[in-house]
């Protein structure tokens, strides 16, 4: 199920949030600066006004006592003037420059006073000071005799005006400052308040729009739980209204078909469980008949019969038999689908259920020319709890498949014990062959029952296509699980592991140790094979030696004959090229000065004729491969005891 990354989740409304305080955060950042810088420059205007129309009054008021030179009286309206709060000083000069009268306020230091005198063109400027921050502006006014009509009807009017002196006065900034201060004090908290007031009405309705959202999110979890007859509210009239509609249409479908699906379910079980049923109940009366059959046809086949019936009755017998496997398998595969199969648990001989499922197909092996070789791991115990039976069906296909699909190579079969706890030991089982292996996609359908590789296989190599589904579920009751490596052209490797019990009652481990130290020398043309025995021997302490053929073989007797430790035994295979084991035994019985240690025949496929000749060429035990560590150290122990 998808599950929304929750560490690093936003939530929609702080996501909204966050970009609309930017936003509005932003404009009024540049509301409030342009408001501070309109209202900075009108307050320096309305100070500069107030100024320049204080310069011209008092310069009005002034002209005549200027034009007569009255020194008290123009000190006398400089110092009228300084009854306003922000005029910091007067001065009225001549035309020269010179101070005609000055009234300074008492906190203006007279240093500060700038000289000089007004330019034509700017009648306004601005001082910094360091003791009267944040400065002081001047303004001054020319004081000019007026322009005037004439007095007399010959008089020519006066057009210009002559200046007699002027007027400069100071102003303090202080006020303007203060005035300025406060409104960025209040444009700063307007901004603030304003950007609130958006933040908390935003907050409260994406909140209101997002609730339905919320309900439908709580809806979904209760549909995706199962729970399809809930229907989703209607909380608003809007877009969300449309989506809880879908919702609920949707939701409505997704009943009606849950409970058709249910339906054919249950009529699919019903319909499965008949033909189970039918499928248990028929190969059971199937094998009634089957077993008159055979019964009948034994008693046809012990009776006096010409070669001609004897070969008919055989082949009915042959027939009847593979018959017979294919209803124990169907009859196997429907008391598993039903359910009722339940494995025995009892002791048993591990080495020898595998030792009976490999003698049973040593013939088939023998017949196609394969070599069939067996690996047991040592730890795995001699007994062991668990269903025998099962165990041996198992590998009995596995084996059979490799033996049905193999034309050339060989087959190993081996088992390791893989871990040991409380619950019991789990054995891992490989059955790997060189046969014609199986395509990728179809490693995995092979498992299912009624399904082989191709449709064409079946006329070709034969088999119902039940065996590996019987396996697999076996394996599964035995809470172990069965795979498959394989590649096409080069082979096969099935694996399974099952959980069995440790029984209480070890086997005996005989005298093992008498082996100890020993020399055995191995000649067998199949290396798989001569690797297999020869990590037995060396298991059991004894040393040893390997040849590739026959003449090797000889060669390597005779070179050991020549020193202080000769072979004590020699394990030779029955089928090699060139020189078979036959021959190597005749020639080690007949030639005299090859003493030769005690021999072993170990052969694929047990033939009468075979028995006897080991008997003449002086052969001490026929053992039949693929070998089994039980029977080899019990045979070397007895041929030991033997000779000494
Ligand atoms: N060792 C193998 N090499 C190649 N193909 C195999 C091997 N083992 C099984 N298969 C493929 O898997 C199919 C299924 O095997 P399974 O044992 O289930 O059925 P079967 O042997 O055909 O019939 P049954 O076992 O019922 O007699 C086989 O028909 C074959 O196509
Ligand atoms: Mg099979």
């Amino acid at each position: 199920m998808y599950s929304p990354n929750t560490a690093r989740r936003t939530s929609l409304v702080t996501r909204v949030l966050i970009s609309n305080i930017g936003l509005v955060g932003v404009s009024l950042f540049f509301l409030t600066g342009l408001f501070l810088v309109t209202e900075g420059s009108v307050l320096q205007r309305q100070l500069e006004s107030r100024a320049l129309l204080l310069a011209q009054f008092l310069a009005n008021q002034s002209e005549l006592a200027m034009l007569v030179h009255n020194r008290q009286e123009l000190e006398r309206t400089a110092t009228a003037a300084l009854s306003s709060e922000d005029v910091l000083y007067v001065v009225m000069t001549d035309p020269s420059g010179e101070a005609m009268a000055q009234a300074m306020h008492r906190d203006f230091p007279a240093s500060e006073l700038p000289n000089g005198r007004p330019s034509e063109t700017s009648m306004i400027a601005t001082f910094k000071s360091k003791q009267l921050p944040p400065g002081f502006l001047e303004a001054a006014s020319f004081v000019t005799t007026h322009a005037g009509a004439e007095v007399l009807d010959w008089e020519a009017p006066k057009t210009g005006s002559s200046r007699m002196g002027v007027v400069r006065v100071g102003f303090s900034m202080a006020k303007q400052r203060t005035l300025f201060t406060r409104a960025v004090v209040a444009g700063i908290v307007v901004a603030f308040v304003t950007l609130l007031l958006i933040v908390v009405v935003h907050f409260l309705q994406l909140t209101r729009l997002l609730r339905p959202l919320r309900n439908l999110v709580t809806f979904a979890h209760n549909v995706g739980a199962g729970d399809l007859k809930q229907r989703a509210p209607m909380e608003s009239l809007d877009e969300v209204a449309d989506l809880t509609v879908a919702f609920n249409h949707m939701v409505e479908e997704l009943d009606v078909s849950r409970q058709d699906l249910l339906q054919m379910v249950d009529a699919a079980q019903e319909a499965s469980r008949l033909k189970t049923d039918f499928l248990a109940n028929i190969s059971h009366e199937l094998r009634t008949p089957m077993n008159g059959i055979l019964g009948m046809n034994d008693l046809i086949l012990a009776s006096e019969l010409t070669e001609e019936q004897e070969e008919y009755a055989t082949t009915v017998r042959e027939s009847a038999l593979r018959l017979m496997g294919i209803i124990n398998d169907v009859l196997d595969i429907s008391t598993i689908e039903a359910g009722r199969i339940s494995l025995d648990s009892a002791p048993f001989a591990f080495e020898e259920a595998v030792s009976h499922v490999l003698r049973t197909l040593a013939f088939r092996a023998h017949e196609k020319n394969l070599e069939l070789v067996c690996r047991l791991d040592p730890k795995i115990p001699a007994t062991l709890m668990g269903d025998y039976n099962r165990l041996r069906q198992i590998l009995l296909n596995l084996v059979g498949n490799a033996l049905k699909f193999t034309e050339r190579g060989e087959i190993l079969v081996s088992a390791k014990l893989e871990s040991e706890s409380d619950e019991g030991l789990v054995l891992h089982f490989v059955v790997s062959d060189t046969g014609i292996g199986i395509a990728p996609d179809r490693q995995k359908a092979i498992f299912d029952p009624f399904t082989q590789v191709e449709a064409s296989s079946t006329r070709k190599y034969g088999g119902a296509g039940l065996g590996l589904s019987i396996c697999a579920r076996l394996v599964e009751l035995m809470r172990g699980r069965i795979w498959v490596e394989s590649r096409e052209g080069e082979g096969s490797r099935f694996h399974f592991t099952a959980r069995l019990g440790r029984a209480s009652t070890g086997a005996p481990q005989g005298c093992r140790e008498q082996l100890t130290g020993l020399r055995v020398l191995i000649v067998d043309d199949n290396a798989t094979s001569r690797k297999v025995v020869a990590d037995l021997c060396h298991r059991w302490g004894l040393s040893t030696d390997v040849a590739e053929s026959g003449a090797s073989g000889l060669e390597m007797i005779r070179r050991a004959n020549g020193t202080a430790v000769p072979y004590h035994f020699v394990l030779v295979d029955a089928q090699m090229p060139e020189m078979d084991g036959f021959q190597m035994a005749r020639q080690l019985h007949l030639n005299t000065d090859i003493t030769g240690g005690l021999i072993m025949m170990l052969n694929a496929c047990a033939v009468p004729e075979h028995a006897k000749q080991c008997d003449q060429i002086g052969v001490f035990r026929y053992l039949m491969k693929p070998v089994m560590p039980a029977e080899l150290v019990e045979a070397m122990l007895v041929a030991f005891v033997v000779a000494t």
